[in-house]
């Protein structure tokens, strides 16, 4: 198939790419590399030894979505375009309203006009908000804390609804858990502007000495050690699952939703105990207090993709970790290195 990989240059669109191409597919990217840079496709070129079609567009941009297509013959999208910043989408919600809703709007538009009509989007566990149980399932009531979380919701919404009318349409929303860990090759990863948010990159900051400790938001949670618990997933395992979805879906019109997580839940004292490990040297950290917003614990019940999509994650924590701190070290500035 050919498709276009909206946000393709970005940590995940960049591992999918490389699955994809793996798998035999094409690619085009659409990418405004607001948050990513032109260095992380020649690098999945590099690693694929083969080429994609890249349009530096903004999805909002409806002419210049309105020339890929038009370009391109596309057969499905998968739409990781998007801003992803808990935190700063609390100060700015018009500009996550705006990029994450208006943008896929434009282009299931756009996507309609050219008669296209498989997409996959990038979705969260966020939209669970603070789960009464865990395991979660996909069934679980949707809910959400703050705007980054509402734009997802907003988008499923858009994505069901517009199934209803739509008879030919194919959605498959994609509910990522937490994504860490690098392509094997140590030459793409995650390469986050300014202060990472999430806890991984953290880490992985403090362990190539960019950072002095890690902070641990909250020892006082109802888990295994008082530490947040979640499932984190290899970014490979997830790029993986939106081959299978896009495979086993194309064409089969509905709305379909799936968790992508491993069903396992760690400790953030856990994680920096794998990754010291993996790093083979002490990781500095502080309990402060907890981070406004956070929840206690939160894992996929992932049976309903291995029953569907035939896919779950294979790879382990020491995977993981290793991976993550193959990328950091050999690349300690990320792109820019
Ligand atoms: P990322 O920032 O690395 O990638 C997003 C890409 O989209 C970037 O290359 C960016 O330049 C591009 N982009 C953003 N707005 C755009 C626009 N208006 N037009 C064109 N390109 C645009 O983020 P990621 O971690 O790869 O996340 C991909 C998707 O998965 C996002 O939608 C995100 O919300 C979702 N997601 C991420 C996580 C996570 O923890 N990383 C978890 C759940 C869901
Ligand atoms: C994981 C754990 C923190 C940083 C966020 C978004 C979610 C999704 C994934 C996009 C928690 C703890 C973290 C640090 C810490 N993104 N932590 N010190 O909060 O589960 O999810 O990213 O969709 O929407 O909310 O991930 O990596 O920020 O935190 O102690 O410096 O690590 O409290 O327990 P989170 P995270």
């Amino acid at each position: 198939m050919k498709i276009l990989v909206t946000g393709g240059a970005g940590y995940i669109g960049s591992h999918t790419c490389i699955e994809l191409l793996a798998s035999g597919h094409e690619v085009v990217i659409v990418d405004n590399l607001s948050n990513s840079s032109e260095e992380s496709m020649s690098r999945v070129e590099k690693i694929s030894g083969k080429k994609m079609a890249f349009i530096h567009a903004d999805i909002r941009d409806e002419a210049a979505l309105d020339a890929a297509f038009s370009q391109h013959k596309v057969d499905a999208v998968i739409h990781f375009a998007g801003l992803k910043a808990v935190g700063e989408s609390t100060e700015f919600p018009l500009k996550y309203y705006d990029n994450n809703v208006s943008g896929s709007c434009v282009l299931m538009q756009v996507m309609d006009k050219h008669n296209v009509n498989t997409l996959v989007f990038s979705s969260s566990a966020t939209v669970y908000g603070d789960p009464a149980t865990v395991p979660i399932t996909e069934d679980f009531p949707l809910t959400t804390t703050n705007p980054y979380g509402q734009s997802k919701l907003v988008v499923e919404q858009m994505c069901r609804e517009t199934v209803i009318a739509n008879d030919n349409l194919s959605v498959v929303l994609l509910r990522y858990f937490n994504p860490v860990g690098a392509h094997i090759s140590g030459t793409i990863g995650e390469d986050p502007k300014g202060i990472p948010n999430n806890l991984m990159p953290f880490i992985t900051q403090v362990a190539v000495g960019k950072r002095e400790f890690l902070s641990v938001f909250g020892d006082d949670y109802d888990t295994v050690d008082g530490t947040g618990v979640r499932d984190y997933i290899h970014v490979v395992d997830l790029a993986k699952g939106h081959v299978q979805a896009i495979e086993k879906l194309h064409g089969q019109a509905g709305c379909h939703t799936f968790n992508l997580g491993t069903g396992q839940g760690y400790s953030v004292l856990e994680m920096v105990a794998a990754f010291s490990k993996a790093c083979n040297k002490e990781v500095p950290y502080k309990i402060i207090e907890r981070r406004a917003g956070d929840i206690g614990q939160c894992y996929a019940d992932p049976a309903y993709a291995k029953s569907v999509l035939d896919w779950q994650a294979e790879k382990t924590l020491d995977d993981m970790v290793n991976d993550s701190w193959r990328w950091q070290s050999n690349n300690p500035d990320g792109y820019s290195s």
